[in-house]
């Protein structure tokens, strides 16, 4: 569906709107509340039958006419459920689950061994849905009040995370990506309906527009850029379709998972080393105390990484992707997760010497400095003392929060 921003701007005068119409989008710890009170009154409106400031009507469920689900509105741009792939016995959560239409696809899909979980920020939204739940969602489908942004779910408990038009309204899209990840599993999955846009955000939103789904969607590359930066992996964004206007937003889909990250074990060692090798990287000192390795495997090993500890300084090390899984985001990923565990470790500062790999880690916040800025404790690597050419470039970063 396209949608055109509204020509009625909220800032007419006489007009006693709140003063909220250019939020810092997507810049975490600035969003404005006066907006995120605005989306949620638009959506009160809109479930209570009022009508919103704008943005098509809801649609009642695209479904059968005898489909228990048809008299759920829907306010969705898309159906995640089709393509989240979901398995019997899953526990899902669906972002932003407004009256609950994609939470209760969702139950039908897991069975009754599964799991549902919606949260949503609006009221009214909530007791609609809760209001079907007794009567379609068999005990298995929860609706919790919140926001996306600060997820009421624990870490690490749900198999697929599903959403629906509902990340564009977010002004910290980074923190909704970073509660994903967070509440997913290791090895678990996004599958996101969302609308996007064919170029840049507006620079001056219109609170009206963003209410309406509009003004706070993203560039498909955006929205890959956020979730690489989450720590996902496999990110497909759909494009714009072909020949749509410059501005103009669109419906797509898209997925993501997060990586089955695992510390190595002993019996990896052999076959690390041999991605090592395979990659040109020193393999001295994988077994010493000092050194940490983390890999992703199907198998084998399909990426590596690792770092060296020294207090407060940790000397990245070993970040290898296997030849057939490049392109897929596996260096950012695993980078930064060794720097998260290098930080719950103590380590203050990231050290890192490469030739092969400088554009990386300045993507993931290294600044070049010279070796003699290297210090004492790093001296004791095995990586310094030889493996590490003398042409490698010297990296830094601070673990600070
Ligand atoms: C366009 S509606 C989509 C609802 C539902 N997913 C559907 O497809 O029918 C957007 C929903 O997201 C909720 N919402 C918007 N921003 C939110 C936030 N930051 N946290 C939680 N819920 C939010 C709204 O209350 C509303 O129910």
């Amino acid at each position: 569906m396209r949608r055109e921003r509204p020509g009625r701007l909220l800032r007419e005068p006489g007009m006693t709107e709140p003063a909220t119409t250019q939020p810092a989008a997507s810049e975490p710890g600035r969003p404005d509340p006066a907006l995120t009170e605005r989306i949620r009154a638009h959506y009160t409106a809109r479930v209570e039958g009022g009508g919103g400031c704008c943005g098509p009507a809801a649609g009642a469920a695209a479904t059968e006419p005898d489909d228990p689900l048809a008299t759920l509105p829907s306010f969705g741009c898309g159906q995640p459920t089709v393509f989240a792939e979901l398995a019997a016995g899953e526990t899902v959560l669906d972002l932003g689950s407004g009256a609950g239409l994609d939470a209760f696809r969702a139950a039908e899909a897991v069975g009754p061994e599964g799991r549902v979980l919606g949260v949503d920020m609006t009221p009214a939204m909530l007791a609609r849905a809760r209001a079907a739940a007794e009567r379609l969602g068999g005990g298995r489908v929860t609706f919790l009040e919140g926001v996306i942004e600060a997820l009421p779910v624990g870490d690490a408990s749900v198999d697929v995370v599903i959403s629906n038009c509902v990340v564009n309204l977010s002004q910290d899209k980074a923190a909704v990506f970073a509660e994903a990840f967070r509440v997913l599993r290791p090895g678990g999955r996004i599958a996101i309906s969302d609308v996007l846009r064919n170029g840049d955000r507006p620079a001056a939103p219109d609170a009206e527009a963003w209410c309406a789904c509009i003004d706070g969607a993203e560039p498909a590359a955006r929205y890959r850029r956020l979730l690489a930066d989450a720590g996902f992996v496999d990110i497909a964004v759909d494009p714009p379709p072909a020949g749509l206007a410059q501005g103009a937003t669109y419906d797509a889909a898209v997925r993501a998972r997060r990586p089955a990250v695992r510390p190595a074990t002993a019996a990896d060692l052999p076959a690390i080393a041999n991605l090592l090798a395979d990659a040109g990287l020193p393999r001295e000192g994988l077994r010493d105390a000092a050194t940490r390795l983390y890999l992703v495997d199907d198998g084998a090993p399909l990426a590596v990484v690792g770092f060296e500890s020294y207090g407060a300084d940790a000397l990245l090390r070993s970040l290898a992707v296997r030849a057939d899984a490049r392109g897929r985001g596996y260096g950012g990923a695993l980078l930064r997760h060794a720097l998260n565990e290098a930080r719950s470790e103590g380590a203050a500062t990231a050290w890192g010497l490469t030739t092969t790999i400088p554009e990386l880690l300045t993507r993931w916040g290294f600044d070049e400095v010279g070796r003699e800025a290297l210090p004492e404790a790093l001296h004791a690597s095995a990586e310094l003392r030889g493996a590490c050419p003398a042409s490698a470039r010297a990296f830094r970063r601070s673990l600070e929060p």
